[in-house]
Formats: structure tokens, C-alpha cells, sequence
């Protein structure tokens, strides 16, 4: 993964030019000034499972952060860092699509912000980041399970592709690479932690 030096101000550069005069880009330029984003260490593993158990208000997404690491599942787990503390967390992991089709896919998840932190553009930071790095990885396209209403500002759109939820508008793509996914018929499947953690 390159890039990694938390340089604060290189998340600016890539935000979209619709949020450039909004609220939201405002509150992310605050955000990025007084905080750092760098890859997971070991010694913030302890936080990081606090933060993921307090911001999701159960163990399983926590659970699940472990059980990805034991694994070596994990792409891209980045914290956000204020000071010395972390304040957040995301991390992705590979993405299978059957029938296969030789393309590069991640899915997100989880993400999570301190409750105390949240609402101050630190979980957008945070998704900026991580979608610099599979950029720059030549990822094709990646996944989420989430709030469309949150991720339609990255560039996520919800997926023609079928996932092991039944979910409808939640299951949300983007395609890195353009039109990656369009000719694709199939089913996206998570690594098998997911499953059995129940998740
Ligand atoms: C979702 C989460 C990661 C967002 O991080 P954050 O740092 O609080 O978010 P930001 O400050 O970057 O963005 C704030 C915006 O997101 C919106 N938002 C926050 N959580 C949301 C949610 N669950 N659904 C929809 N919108 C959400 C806020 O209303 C605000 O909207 P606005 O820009 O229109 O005012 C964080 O609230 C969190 O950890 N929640 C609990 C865990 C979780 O639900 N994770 C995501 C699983 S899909």
C-alpha cells in the first residue's frame, strides 16, 4: 500500500468538485486539519475494538475486526488518529463474484467512528482515503452494505449485482474501474468471517 504517511491535507485533492462549496466539504476540511490517517498498527487493536464495539453498540462488528485479522483478510485498515488517539476505523476485505470474472473487488466494512467523534467528517476521511488506495492498487470496484443515503457521496451506487443478504438498495458499488461491472451478471460474496460471525 503506498501512501500511508497520514498527510492530512492530501485528502483534499480528491473529493469530488460537487461537495467543494458544501457543508460537508467545510466540515472535512476541519476534520482533515486536525487529524491524521494512517494504516492500523498493532497497539491500536485495543482501540479499534473499542471504537468498532461502541460505534456499532455490539461485539459482532468487533468480533468481526479480529477475525479478519487473524485471517490476513484485511486490505487497507486504516485509523483515524486525533492527537494520539484513535477515533475511527475502516478496513476492507476481498470480495468474491460467482460466476467468476477476473476482476479486482473489495467490500467495505465495517466502519465505525467514536460516538463521541461522530457528525465531524472523520468517517468521510476516512472513506476518502480508503478509496485513494484501492485507486491507486488498480482495485476494479468495490462494495458495501450500508446507508445509501450516507454512501451515495463517495461515488457508491446501489448494485445490479446479487449478494448473500437479500439486500436491495443497500448493497451499493463503485466501480473503480469504468463500466467494470456492467456486463457482470453474478452473486458478490464476502469472505467467509462474515458468515461466521454472523455479520
Ligand atoms: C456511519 C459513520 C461511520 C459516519 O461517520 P461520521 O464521522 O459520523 O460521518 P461524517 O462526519 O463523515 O458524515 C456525517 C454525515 O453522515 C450522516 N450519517 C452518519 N451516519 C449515518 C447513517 N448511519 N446513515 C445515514 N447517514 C449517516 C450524517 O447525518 C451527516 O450527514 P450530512 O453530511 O448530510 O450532514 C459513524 O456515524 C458510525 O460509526 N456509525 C456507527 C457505525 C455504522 O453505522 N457504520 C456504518 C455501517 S454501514
Amino acid at each position: 500500500m503506498t501512501g500511508l504517511v497520514g498527510f492530512p491535507w492530501m485528502s483534499f485533492m480528491t473529493v469530488r468538485r460537487d461537495v467543494h462549496t458544501s457543508k460537508r466539504f467545510r466540515r472535512l476540511l476541519i476534520a482533515c486539519a486536525a487529524m491524521m490517517i494512517r494504516e492500523e498498527r498493532q497497539p491500536d487493536e485495543v482501540a479499534v475494538e473499542r471504537i468498532v464495539r461502541e460505534a456499532f453498540g455490539k461485539q459482532d462488528e468487533a468480533d468481526l475486526v479480529a477475525r479478519l485479522r487473524e485471517r490476513g483478510s484485511m486490505r487497507y485498515p486504516l485509523v483515524a488518529c486525533e492527537e494520539d488517539d484513535v477515533v475511527g476505523f475502516v478496513v476492507a476485505s476481498p470480495i468474491t463474484i460467482d460466476p467468476p470474472v477476473g476482476l479486482k473487488t473489495l467490500g467495505i466494512a465495517p466502519l465505525a467512528v467514536d460516538p463521541s467523534t461522530q457528525g465531524n467528517g472523520v468517517g468521510s476521511a476516512l472513506m476518502h482515503r480508503l478509496i485513494e488506495h484501492a485507486q491507486a492498487d488498480g482495485i476494479d470496484a468495490l462494495f458495501l452494505l450500508g446507508n445509501p443515503a450516507y454512501y451515495q457521496r463517495f461515488g457508491f451506487v446501489t448494485s445490479h449485482l446479487a449478494n448473500e443478504y437479500g439486500a436491495t438498495d443497500a448493497f451499493m458499488h463503485r466501480e473503480l474501474t469504468p463500466d467494470a461491472l456492467a456486463p457482470i451478471r453474478g452473486a458478490a460474496r464476502y469472505v467467509d468471517a462474515f458468515r461466521e460471525i454472523g455479520v
